[in-house]
């Protein structure tokens, strides 16, 4: 069946925004999001790779007043090298801003900031230290990820949390390289692992991750188990049920009409 975005209608709902963003993963960046509302830790939000808003969307619901979300990404706009047009002629080959901004917009009164452009444009354009969650999900190629990463610990303030896309899957090894690397020589720490993404922070771990433990060990649809790993603890987290208990996601305002009850005869 066409998903709304091949028929160009808007979306109702946030998943019907095609993309990479898995429920688990949605409730992971609620949870880190709504934490650090919890404790009042005040910065920016970053995503590298927006592609049609899925993520992005998230993100701007969790913006508290005077912090700012901002997306970077090609969206058509000349890949930096070879290989990385390659890979977006392979996978994001139809994206264009337009429908990103028309998916956002959908969600929010107002776009986030956008640099369209190569990931390794986000220095010169965030402040250091200026960001609480950076979301690395631009191109999936060793060279690209190993420079995201720096600029993510750059950007980040001292308990900020970074989130890597696709750290171990089949087809992305430069990531699995680049994600470990910065454990192992970067002093990243991980804090924990869904199927998909790590999240990890350049600040203390032990806090977080005990809250989280203790969070996602109260639910019975997501399952957590922890393992020791060249002196890290890694914390890993698994979907248990199809289904998962949905985080708080923001409304669109183009909702799917609700069908009318059968008359009953
Ligand atoms: C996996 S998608 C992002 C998925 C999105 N975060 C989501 O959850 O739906 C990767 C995105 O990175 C962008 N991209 C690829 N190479 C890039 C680069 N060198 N700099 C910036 N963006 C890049 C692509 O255009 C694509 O939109």
């Amino acid at each position: 069946m066409a998903t709304a975005q091949e028929t160009h209608e808007y979306p109702g709902e946030l998943n019907d925004v095609p993309g990479w963003f898995w429920p688990l993963d949605q409730v992971l960046f609620s949870w880190f999001l709504e934490r650090q509302e919890r404790l009042d830790t005040r910065g920016d939000l970053l995503e590298l790779g927006a592609y049609l808003g899925k993520s992005a969307i998230l993100l701007g619901h969790r913006l508290r007043d005077g912090e700012k979300l901002t997306v970077c990404d090609l969206f058509g706009a000349e890949p930096p090298d070879a290989a990385n047009r390659a890979e977006a002629a392979k996978s994001y080959s139809s994206l264009t801003r337009q429908a990103f901004e028309r998916n956002y917009l959908s969600f929010h009164d107002a776009l986030p900031t956008i640099i369209q452009a190569p990931s390794s444009a986000v220095v010169g354009e965030v402040a250091p230290g200026s960001c609480r969650f950076v979301h690395v999900d631009a191109s999936h190629l060793y060279e690209h990820v190993e420079g995201d990463i720096g600029a993510a610990k750059e950007l980040l303030g001292s308990d900020g949390i970074v989130v890597l896309d696709d750290f171990r899957s089949e087809h992305t090894p430069g990531v699995a390289v680049a994600a470990w690397e910065a454990v192992l020589n970067r002093g990243l720490r991980p804090v924990c692992l869904s199927s998909q993404k790590l999240y990890g922070t350049w600040g203390d771990p032990e806090p977080v991750r005990e809250e989280l433990i203790a969070a996602f060990r109260g639910r019975d649809d997501i399952a957590v188990t922890v393992e020791q790993a060249a002196g890290h603890r890694l914390v890993r987290t698994r979907a248990k049920v199809k289904r998962l208990r949905p985080p708080s996601l923001p409304s669109s305002r183009h909702p799917a009409p609700v069908p009318s009850p059968s008359r009953a005869r």
